[in-house]
């Protein structure tokens, strides 16, 4: 890394709010394009993560090989070899799409991880980084000042009295509840709240060990395959794949929303109940009620699925928006987690081409994150449109549609697309060939020049 001793932009205070995906990967990529400080501030007192599987797709593995934590990722992931699409009142395969060539095609493979291996995979990386300081139990409150410097007010678990802290630029990675995203848009727009999108979906999250299985051959030799199935029914699908070296079955579902809808905006996972969860899958067949009866009780949590309406900026002052709190998705295409990595891997790019001698130039700091909202929003607004979209698509009732829809997967991705967006050679070929590192390398001068 080409370092002065005066300063230059290496020298940029930078606060991360969030040590989740998005927060951990904007940490790790600055400090390895050679940032030299860098903060991140996290409300819960460790890494903690729910365990809970996580799809990671050839996009995010590209960013994450620069990032040098791949390897460690890849050695506890399952590599996904196909997708078999069937029709949940059945069992029967609508399609099956191969997947050995992934890695031939794009350079990287298509994993499945426990979330704590990618989360835990990404810290270890930042732990190495001398750079990097992190501040658990600390949660940002309040901002003072957007510009010149951010001003930010925090409160740490272990003192009584708020601190202020000073940084040259915030990225708050801090989630779907992002308060930093309602302290921006009040700044930037005087909006007082910014608009949900009503998803009207629920999701129930299951983990089924090897040994819970042992009784029905079928389900084991599902754990053992190298395949991700996606059973399909009116309004409700699930999706199911082996994670931890095939000793677990990472089963999720979406369905229609009946116990959220009358709760709080400020609830967003619930213990559900057992028998509710059955009745929801009663019209599914023998295979996923066996699965499903599996769960023991009082261990069934829902989660309400939600998005917001695209926003008018990400970006105000020198402060800009990461991940989930600015681009929140559907489950649908599995690029929730990838995105926010991609974010920040963008922004560390951008960021590093400021000139030694605009380090400090308001108007400088402001075009530069505008111009990772340009390169990111019409991306990221895109994916997010389409996991909505490919839900719709996987919901459909009874109906002209749906023998429409699985007369497509019959074709079995022929002509290039299948209807579930996320298993569609054409739509992976659009996400999984993006290098937004390189693309953002490559548009900045003229991005920059347009604002
Ligand atoms: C059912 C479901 C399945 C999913 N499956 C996938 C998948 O297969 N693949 C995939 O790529 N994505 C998936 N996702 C999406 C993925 O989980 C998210 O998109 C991703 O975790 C977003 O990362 P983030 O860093 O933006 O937010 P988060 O991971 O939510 O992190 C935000 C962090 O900020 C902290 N924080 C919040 N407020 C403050 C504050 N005031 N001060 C300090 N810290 C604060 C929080 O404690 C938290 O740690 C799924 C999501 C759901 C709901
Ligand atoms: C398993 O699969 C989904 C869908 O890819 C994933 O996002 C989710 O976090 C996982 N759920 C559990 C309980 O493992
Ligand atoms: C947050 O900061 C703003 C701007 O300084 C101030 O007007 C507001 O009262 C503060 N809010 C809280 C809760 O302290
Ligand atoms: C902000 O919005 C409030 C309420 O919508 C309005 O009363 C106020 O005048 C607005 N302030 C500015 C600066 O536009």
């Amino acid at each position: 890394m080409p370092h002065s001793t005066t300063a230059d932009v290496y020298d940029l205070r930078i606060v991360v709010i969030g040590a989740g995906m998005g927060g951990l990967g904007t940490a790790l990529a600055f400090a390895k394009k050679g940032f030299k400080n860098i903060n991140v501030y996290e409300t819960a007192s460790n890494l903690g993560f729910v365990g809970a599987g996580i799809q990671m797709p050839p996009n995010v593995m590209r960013v994450l090989g620069r990032l040098g934590v791949a390897a460690e990722i890849e050695a506890e992931a399952t590599n996904v070899q196909a997708t078999s699409i069937r029709q949940g009142s059945t069992n029967e395969e609508l399609a099956h799409v191969a997947m050995p060539d992934i890695r031939e095609k794009y350079g990287f493979p298509h994993l499945t991880g426990h979330r704590s291996n990618l989360a835990g995979s990404l810290y270890n990386g930042c732990l190495k980084e001398p750079s990097i300081k992190f501040h658990f139990s600390t949660s940002l409150v309040n901002i003072t000042s957007f510009s010149p410097k951010p001003t930010l007010v925090f409160k740490s678990r272990d003192q009584p009295q708020e601190f202020t802290v000073e940084a040259d630029i915030l990225l708050s990675a801090d989630g779907i509840k992002s308060p930093t995203r309602s302290l921006l848009l009040r700044a930037s727009h005087n909006l007082t709240q910014t608009e949900e999108e009503d998803t009207g979906q629920a999701a129930y999250r299951i983990m089924l060990h090897r040994s819970q299985l042992a009784p029905f051959p079928e389900l084991i030799s599902l754990l053992d395959s190298d395949t991700v199935v996606r059973w399909v029914g009116e309004r409700r699908h699930i999706i199911a794949y082996p994670v931890s070296n095939h000793n677990i079955y990472n089963i999720s579902t979406a369905h229609p929303d009946t116990n959220f809808a009358s709760a709080t905006s400020a609830t967003y996972t619930t213990k559900g109940s057992k028998s509710q969860m059955l009745s929801v899958f009663e019209t599914f067949c023998p295979l996923v009620q066996d699965m499903l009866n599996l769960v023991p009780d009082g261990e069934v949590c829902e989660w309400k699925l939600r998005i917001h309406k695209p926003l008018p900026t990400w970006v105000h002052g020198s402060v800009a928006l990461v991940g989930d709190a600015c681009h929140a998705t559907l489950p649908h295409l599995s690029q929730g987690a990838a995105m926010a990595i991609e974010d920040g891997a963008v922004l560390a790019e951008v960021v590093s081409k400021i000139p030694a001698d605009k380090i400090n130039d308001q108007e400088t700091v402001t075009k530069t994150l505008k111009v990772y909202e340009l390169l990111r929003k019409p991306h990221c607004t895109a994916l997010v449109d389409l996991a909505t979209h490919s839900g719709r698509v996987l919901h459909l009732g009874e109906g002209k549609a749906k023998e429409e829809r699985d007369k497509q997967f019959k074709e079995n991705g022929k002509s290039g697309s299948v209807p579930d967006k996320w298993a569609s050679p054409d739509v992976q070929k659009m996400i999984y060939a993006n290098d937004c590192v390189k693309e953002a390398g490559e548009r900045f001068g003229e991005l920059f020049a347009s604002l």
